[in-house]
């Protein structure tokens, strides 16, 4: 874990500082979020689109699954992939998803949250 935040400054200072956006860009997909949630964060009808949700409710969850605190059973499935997340890597995990701006092109309102796949 101590590795990981060291090499999470070592990368903000090195870099050409790179954004909290940039940072969690490179961390969903290095840590295989897009494996179920899909590549634009648009998620399927197994799991839940994170493209566009609001940073807030992101962090929340992120927070209760790193703690074991699931609602659901699908939850269980989501649990070790938040375990393994720090506070800075749920922050820019969550800035990435929540200021999404990947494609030009539409893809969900925040309101149409729950639903995902399906259309387009
Ligand atoms: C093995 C599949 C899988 C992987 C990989 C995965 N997730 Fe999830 N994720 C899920 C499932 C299933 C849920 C729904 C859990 C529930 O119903 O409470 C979920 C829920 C979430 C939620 C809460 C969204 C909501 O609407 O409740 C967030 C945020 C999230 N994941 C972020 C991530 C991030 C960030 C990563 C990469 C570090 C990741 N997930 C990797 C399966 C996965």
């Amino acid at each position: 874990m101590r590795v990981v935040v060291l090499l999470f400054l070592t990368l903000m200072t090195l870099s050409a500082s790179p954004s909290a956006y940039d940072q969690g860009k490179k961390l969903y997909f290095s840590k295989g979020c897009n494996g179920c949630h899909g590549v634009s964060a648009e998620g399927t009808n197994l799991y839940p689109p994170l493209a566009f949700r609001r940073k807030a409710f992101l962090v929340y969850k992120l927070t209760r699954l790193r703690a074991k605190q699931g609602d659901t059973q699908l939850s269980q499935m989501m649990i070790p992939f938040a375990m393994g997340l720090s506070d800075a890597q749920i922050d820019a995990l969550t800035t990435f998803l929540s200021d999404y701006h990947e494609h030009s092109k539409e893809h969900y309102s925040p309101d149409n949250s729950m639903t995902g796949g399906g259309s387009s």
